[in-house]
Parts: C-alpha cells; structure tokens; sequence
C-alpha cells in the first residue's frame, strides 16, 4: 500500500468523524445524515441559489457542495477577515466563502489566470448580491497574489496541481499563526507530493487530509 494510499483512508476515517457520516461518500442518501444547506436569510438563500445556478450545465470542476460547505464552516469558524483563493474558475468556491464573509465583515481575494472564467465568476458574485466582498485579480497567480502583502487568515490553494508547492512557498510566510491553508484534490486528481511533503513534514504545520466525496481537502493550520 502506498504511503498515499495510506493518507487516502486516514482520510475517510478524518471525513468520518467530521461528519458523522457512516461511509465515505456524502451522497444525500439513506446511511448519510447531511442535508442540503438551509438558509438563515434572505443573503444566504439568494448565494445558494446562486450556487444551483451556477452548477446547471457546470463543465469546470469546481468544489463540491460537501467541500465548499466545509470550507465555509471553517472561514466562519476562525472569524477570518482575509481570505485569499487561487483559482477562482467560475465562483463556486466562492460563493461558499462569501456566505461566511458576509457574517464575519471579511473579504475574498481571489485569483484567475483565465479571463472567460473570471467574467462567469464576476456575473455569479453579482447576481449573489456579494461582489463588494470579493476582489478579484486575473493572471499568474505566482506572481499577482505575492504582491498583496498583508496577513491572510485562510489560503485556499485550487489553481493548476503542479504549482502548489509554489504556491505554499511564497504565500506561506503571509499566513498569520493560527491561520489555516486549505488545499483542494488532495485525493483525486493526483494530488501534488511535494505539496503533500511540505505539509506533513514541517513541525510549524499540521495537517489533516479530508475526503468528503471524491476531491479531497487538505486542512493545515499554521501553528500559534
Ligand atoms: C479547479 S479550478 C478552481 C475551482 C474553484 N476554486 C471552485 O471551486 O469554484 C482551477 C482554476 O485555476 C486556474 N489557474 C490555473 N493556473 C493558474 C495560474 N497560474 N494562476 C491563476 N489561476 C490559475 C484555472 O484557470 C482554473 O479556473
């Protein structure tokens, strides 16, 4: 069994425990007890129909609900003012994280390198009624993220596979201790192993490896 492998079912039993969920899959079924998401507002239900929407035709593979909604959770949790995304495709993720912002008076910078995309994900934003709580920047992320240089409270690392290690490396230094990096396909597609190596073997980092239904999510905090 490969080390991966190994991570792969840790996963499952992380995924397990997060959820309640009694198998790995969070299909809306009879052995799972996740229900679709509720609205508390008339904010919330405009962003997740936004989100129906936005998936009817979907061709991008963008976050499932399982995961954005984790994602949420998380950004709602640590109260965070400065959320930076990389890759931003057509919104889906971050609608999810705008249902959080709206709550916590913080905003999303997010990050594209494909102009088409960005101007699906601009139109979503606006019909969510939350485009003031998201700046978005087209181009290399490697380059335009590093230039804002102030603290981040959440990264979330989705762009091209290849350049998460990259990525961690020069946006890594601008996270606050006590802030979390979450990492979208650590299952499938392949995930990166020098992203997965340089998570797991840094001690001023620890790392837990979720799979909610197929993606998986890598969750690292920056430790205080
Ligand atoms: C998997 S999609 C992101 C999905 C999105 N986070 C969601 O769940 O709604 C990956 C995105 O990364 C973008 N991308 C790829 N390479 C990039 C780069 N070097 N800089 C910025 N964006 C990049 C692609 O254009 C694509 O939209």
């Amino acid at each position: 069994m490969t080390k991966f492998r190994t991570t792969a079912l840790s996963c499952l039993a992380g995924a397990m425990l997060l959820t309640g969920a009694p198998t790995m899959s969070v299909a809306q079924d009879a052995k799972n007890p996740q229900k679709p998401a509720l609205p508390k507002d008339d904010g919330e239900k405009r962003i997740l129909e936004t989100i129906v929407e936005a998936r009817k035709g979907q061709r991008y593979a963008n976050v499932s609900e399982a995961d954005g909604r984790l994602m949420r959770q998380l950004v709602e949790a640590v109260n965070a003012q400065r959320v930076v995304e990389l890759g931003t495709s057509t919104g889906e993720s971050g609608l999810y994280f705008s249902l959080a912002l709206r709550k916590t008076g913080g905003k999303l910078y997010t990050y594209d390198i494909d102009p088409e995309r960005s101007k699906v994900a601009k139109a979503n934003f606006e019909k969510a009624g939350v485009a003031d709580l998201i700046v978005m920047t087209l181009g290399d992320a490697h380059e335009t993220a590093p230039k804002n240089t102030e603290p981040i409270d959440v990264l979330f690392i989705d762009a091209e596979k290849p350049g998460y290690d990259a990525y961690l490396r020069e946006l890594l230094p601008l996270v606050r201790p006590g802030g979390l990096i979450l990492a979208h396909n650590m299952h499938q597609p392949a995930p990166n192993p020098k992203y997965i190596e340089a998570v797991t073997t840094n001690p001023d980092l620890d790392t837990s490896f979720v799979l909610m239904d197929g993606a998986g999510i890598g969750i690292t905090l920056k430790k205080r």
